[in-house]
């Protein structure tokens, strides 16, 4: 099966449009040596016709320009996204579901019952849906594994993350598992797996050998530093209260990473302000000698 990033950058996306930062301005002017990034969306395949969306980014539509192969043209009204799971409600990786409403049928979702929820209850994406395409709901939970009928040699295993439920989610203050997923990719063909998870604030004991288990790691690689959103300021917000495990310092995402035998460990969900998006910066040099790779619009896997 093959992996297919559609969007590598965190919420905002990058360059961010209101966003002056170094990298954002840089990036603008090209004086900086780094690529423009859309917001958080991977794509799974097994055939190159159907695919599974997994999130649906704000940046959906660019996203679907730039993959050919999500438009399979075989009917007058057609599309290659057979259907599309969910990791969390966050903005990033749900308001592209507003984007499908054009489906002449109701379009086939999984999630789990807390991400149903906050789409009923705090942003009411599904509500809004029912009067367009609509949607066939599935509810996924986790640790349960799961098929999808297109990708039917891959099991798919939601597992439950420490992140944060978004602002408006009603239980943004009482944690429940399933506010956030990442999900474990398991090609049975070949028995390689792959482990997503895009928003990632701590590490749990299943978190860590879902992480040791994987041949490949997509995985948060949102800030560099912890107080990164504070020292520019840009946010009043540490990365620990957004969810995400930082890269850099003692028990970051380089220290995790160190101690997996993953062949492939890719950061994912790139803020624009973490200074590895610059090709030819110190950091970006330091993860290549960790054996750390940051993914990019395009980049695909082969499982
Ligand atoms: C996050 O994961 O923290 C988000 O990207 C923030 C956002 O979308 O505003
Ligand atoms: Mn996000
Ligand atoms: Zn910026």
């Amino acid at each position: 099966m093959k992996i297919r990033v559609l969007g590598s950058a965190a919420g905002g996306g990058f360059p961010q449009w209101n966003c002056n930062c170094a990298n954002c301005d840089g990036l603008r002017r090209g004086t900086i040596r780094a690529q423009a990034r859309t917001q958080s969306s991977i794509a799974l395949t097994q055939n190159e016709q159907d695919w599974a969306l997994v999130n649906a980014s704000p940046d959906i539509l660019a996203q679907i320009r730039a993959l050919p192969g999500l438009q399979p043209a075989r009917a007058i009204r057609d599309t290659g996204i057979a259907s599309v799971l969910l990791m969390d409600a966050q903005i990033d990786h749900v308001t592209g579901l507003l984007m499908l409403r054009e489906r002449n049928s109701p379009l086939p979702l999984y999630a789990t019952a807390q991400v149903i929820e906050d789409l009923s209850r705090g942003l009411t994406v599904l509500g809004a849906l029912e009067h367009y395409c609509g949607t066939d709901r599935h509810l996924i939970d986790p640790g349960t594994a799961f098929t999808l009928p297109h990708l039917s040699d891959v099991e798919l295993l939601p597992i439950t993350l420490s992140s944060k439920a978004p602002p408006y989610s009603p239980h943004r203050q009482d944690p429940h598992p399933g506010d956030n997923i990442g999900l474990r990719i398991l090609d049975r063909a070949s028995g390689r797996q792959a482990f997503y998870a895009p928003g990632l604030g701590e590490l749990s004991a299943e978190v860590e050998s879902a992480m040791r288990e994987a041949d490949v790691l997509l995985i948060d690689g949102t800030f560099w530093r912890e107080d990164e959103m504070i020292a520019l300021g840009l946010s009043k917000k540490t990365a620990a209260e957004m969810g995400h495990l930082p890269q850099s310092g003692p028990g970051g995402m380089i220290e995790v990473l160190d101690r997996m035998p993953a062949a492939r460990k890719i950061l994912i969900h790139i803020n624009n302000s973490n200074p590895i998006l610059r090709e030819d910066g110190d950091e970006r040099a330091l993860l290549h000698a960790h054996g750390i790779e940051v993914a990019h619009d395009g980049m695909e896997i082969l499982l």
